[in-house]
């Protein structure tokens, strides 16, 4: 649903197609665009040809006999029900059941209407086959509009035919981030504050606002990327070690780490954000004149409980930087005596493990080694993984990939579970209040290709830190 917008077009086909030519789709796929732009058959499959400029013709015009489209106002119950009964047209599975995936990608404001109009239909009824749904960010647009959104989600769907999207687990470095802490035995042991000093999550990004100017002025960058990627990734790196790669047990571990991560109070904010605004972001279509949203934000944060007490987390985002990166950086403690002969005022630092998410995928731990030749000199090396060394000639799927054949097989693992929406967004909604106060601070100006505003790092300097580069 939404089959006529740029998700489908830039995500959601390619993946589709990917899978397909992997051979990884059901034999029975069929899939079904809906829009209410009046479209043909071949007028759809024309439409998402472009996207797909990888495909001969002959893997295209195969793939295509899979597409479909039905012109249909997802709000009508009466709309829904004709495409309802157009479905079984299509082949059953081997049991016999016909089984369906909603995927909405619509606007925000459409999810309720759709999904009253869905189970007005019949459609959320599963005991012809399984019904499944799943529900693009943004989810909610502040705790209120998310828990009313749970609750009217539940009204028609059960919990585990819900898959909400938050394309970060997708990724294949994100799922990575689980084997590297779960699947070898040296980390673990040290992976709390009596060995970490510090951690830093950065996704930055190169691109402006662009055409999104008025979704993006509605939320920025708290919102857009705090409330869902980053939290995602604080969440992966500090929570407990789930007892199986189950979808349950994963985000019960995941719900314990967001609900200690210590709320800000309204006046918590101003010593522990700073936000920031590129230059000429008034300019972008879309965009309010005069607008105060920010673009970037560096926050500190601390997950108050056993493991993890006294150590920050420095998380930062923005839009209009240098460049394209998203890196987590694990800071170890230096070491307690140093018995090597060093100034009396050097500290040693202690070692640093980057988790590169992309582009450059790769992990690197950072160490100090002993230069030849040289007394007792030390610099800091390092032993680095990279995917294209790794794991040559295998390219990383996108993200999406992976998120639709899961939802396709009845996979919640990597979507985000009703809780822990209401979670994050509990960590989001005091720092954007603390923002709309009187007398809160105005973004800061930076230039578009800049590391963000220059109090960026001054976040860091109050606590005798700075930004490490990690990839
Ligand atoms: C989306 C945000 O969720 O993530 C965008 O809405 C952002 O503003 C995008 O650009 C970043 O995703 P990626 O995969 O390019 O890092």
């Amino acid at each position: 649903m939404g089959a006529s917008g740029n998700l489908t077009r830039t995500k959601l086909a390619p993946a589709l197609f990917s899978l397909y030519h992997k051979g990884r789709l059901p034999e029975h796929l069929h899939i079904v665009g809906v829009a209410r732009d009046n479209l043909d058959d071949q007028q759809f499959r024309d439409q998402l040809r472009g996207s797909i400029p990888e495909a001969t013709d002959q893997e295209w015009d195969e793939f295509a006999t899979r597409l479909t489209y039905a012109t249909v106002d997802v709000t009508s119950a009466d709309d829904l029900w004709a495409l309802y009964r157009r479905l079984d047209e299509f082949d059953p599975d081997e049991n016999g059941k016909l089984n369906c995936l909603y995927y909405l990608a619509l606007a925000p404001s459409l999810y309720e209407p759709t999904i009253s109009a869905l189970s007005a239909a019949g459609m959320a009824d599963d005991r012809q086959g399984w019904r499944r749904i799943v529900i693009e960010k943004p989810f909610g647009s502040d705790l209120n509009s998310a828990q009313r959104l749970n609750r009217h989600v539940h009204d028609v769907f059960r919990e585990e035919q819900v898959y909400r999207i938050d394309h970060y687990l997708g990724k294949e470095t994100v799922q990575n981030l689980l084997v590297f802490r779960f699947a070898n035995s040296i980390f673990e042991p040290i992976w709390n504050r009596n060995y970490i000093d510090q951690v830093q999550i950065t996704v930055a990004e190169d691109v402006l606002v662009g055409e999104r100017g008025e979704y993006y002025d509605r939320s920025g960058v708290l919102k857009d990327m705090f409330q869902n990627h980053l939290l995602q990734l604080l969440a992966l790196i500090t929570m407990d070690p789930p007892y199986a790669f189950a979808a349950d047990a994963l985000r019960n571990e995941k719900v314990k780490a967001l609900s200690a991560v210590r709320r800000l109070s309204l006046r918590d904010v101003r010593d522990n954000l700073v936000i920031g605004q590129y230059d000429g972001y008034h300019y972008e279509p879309g965009v309010a004149p005069g607008s105060h949203t920010p673009t970037y934000a560096a926050l500190r944060l601390y997950v108050d409980n056993w493991r993890w007490h006294g150590v920050p987390f420095y998380l930062r985002s923005g839009k209009g930087l240098s460049r394209k990166t998203t890196e987590m950086v694990i800071q170890f403690r230096s070491p307690p005596h140093m018995l090597f002969p060093v100034p009396d005022d050097t500290v040693i630092p202690g070692n640093t493990l980057s988790i590169c998410v992309q582009p450059n995928e790769g992990i690197r731990l950072e160490f100090q080694s002993k230069v030849p030749d040289e007394d007792l000199g030390m610099k800091p090396v390092s032993l680095e993984f990279h995917y294209h060394d790794g794991f040559a000639g295998i390219d990383l799927p996108d993200a999406y990939e992976r998120l639709l054949l899961d939802a396709l097989e009845g996979d919640a693992a990597l979507f985000t579970r009703s809780d822990e929406i209401e979670l994050a967004w509990s960590i989001i909604d005091p720092i954007v209040h603390g923002l709309d106060l009187p007398g809160a601070p105005a973004p800061f100006r930076y230039l578009p290709g800049m590391d963000g505003p220059p109090n960026g790092e001054e976040l860091l300097l109050s606590d005798n830190r700075r930004w490490i580069p990690g990839c």
